[in-house]
C-alpha cells in the first residue's frame, strides 16, 4: 500500500513551546510497541459511552473511506469502569446515525495498563483523562504513546484542546462533540502516513 510521505503533523501541543504542563514532554515516537503492522490507536475518555466511542466509529468510517481500513486498528476506553459491557449512550448513538454512521457495534471497556504494550498511540479527550492514562503508564517511554486527541485538530490551540463532556448536557454538546470528532478524525486519517513513518523512528 503507498502512503502520501509528503504530509506533516498538525499542531501539536507538545511540540510548542509555549507550552507548558504535562503536555511539554517528549515527543511521541520516542519507544513504538511495533515497527510495523497497522498502527493502533486507542481513543479515552471517561465512561467510554459517548466521546471516545463517537471518535472510534467516527475515525474507523473516515480511515475505511480512505481505503486505511488495514492500516490502522482502532479501539476506545474508558477510565472509568461505571458502564463496562454498556452500548453507546443513546443521545451519542442518535447522534451517530443522524449522520449516517452506525453506533451499534460498540460496548463500554476500562483501559488497562497493558493497553500501552498493545498500542501506538493513546489519544484522550480531556485533560483529566490525560492525567489519569499517563498515571496508568507502566513507564516513561509508554507516557510518550498519550496524546490530546484534539492535538490533530487544526482548529485548536494551546487552550482549546479538549472535547468537553457532553454526558450532563443536551442535544447540543453531542452536536458540538461530533463536529470536533469529524474535524478531528479528518487530520488524523491526513496523518496516517506520517504516523507510520514516525513509529519506525
Ligand atoms: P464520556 O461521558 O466520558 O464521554 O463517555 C461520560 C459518560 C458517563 C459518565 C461521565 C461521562 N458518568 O459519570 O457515568
Amino acid at each position: 500500500m503507498r502512503y502520501d510521505r509528503t504530509q506533516t503533523l498538525p499542531y501539536d501541543a507538545r511540540r510548542d513551546p509555549e507550552r507548558s504542563g504535562p503536555h511539554a514532554t517528549a515527543p511521541y515516537g520516542d519507544r513504538m510497541t511495533t515497527t510495523d503492522g497497522p498502527l493502533r490507536i486507542a481513543l479515552i475518555c471517561l465512561g467510554n459511552i459517548c466521546r471516545s466511542p463517537m471518535a472510534d466509529v467516527v475515525l474507523e468510517a473516515k480511515l475505511a473511506d480512505a481505503g486505511l481500513a488495514d492500516a490502522v486498528e482502532v479501539g476506545s476506553g474508558g477510565t472509568g469502569d461505571w458502564h463496562v459491557g454498556e452500548p453507546m449512550d443513546e443521545r451519542a448513538a442518535r447522534e451517530l446515525s443522524a449522520h449516517g454512521y452506525d453506533p451499534s457495534r460498540h460496548r463500554a471497556r476500562t483501559i488497562r495498563p497493558d493497553w500501552f504494550q498493545d498500542h501506538d498511540l493513546i489519544l484522550t479527550m480531556d485533560r483529566s483523562n490525560y492525567d489519569d492514562v499517563v498515571a496508568l503508564a507502566p513507564t516513561d517511554a509508554d507516557r510518550t504513546k498519550v496524546r490530546m486527541f484534539r492535538s490533530f485538530d487544526p482548529d485548536a490551540g494551546p487552550t482549546d484542546d479538549e472535547v468537553p463532556d457532553p454526558w450532563y448536557g443536551g442535544p447540543a454538546g453531542f452536536e458540538q462533540v461530533l463536529r470536533m470528532v469529524e474535524r478531528t478524525t479528518d487530520a488524523i486519517v491526513e496523518s496516517t502516513a506520517a504516523l507510520r513513518d514516525e513509529r519506525r523512528g
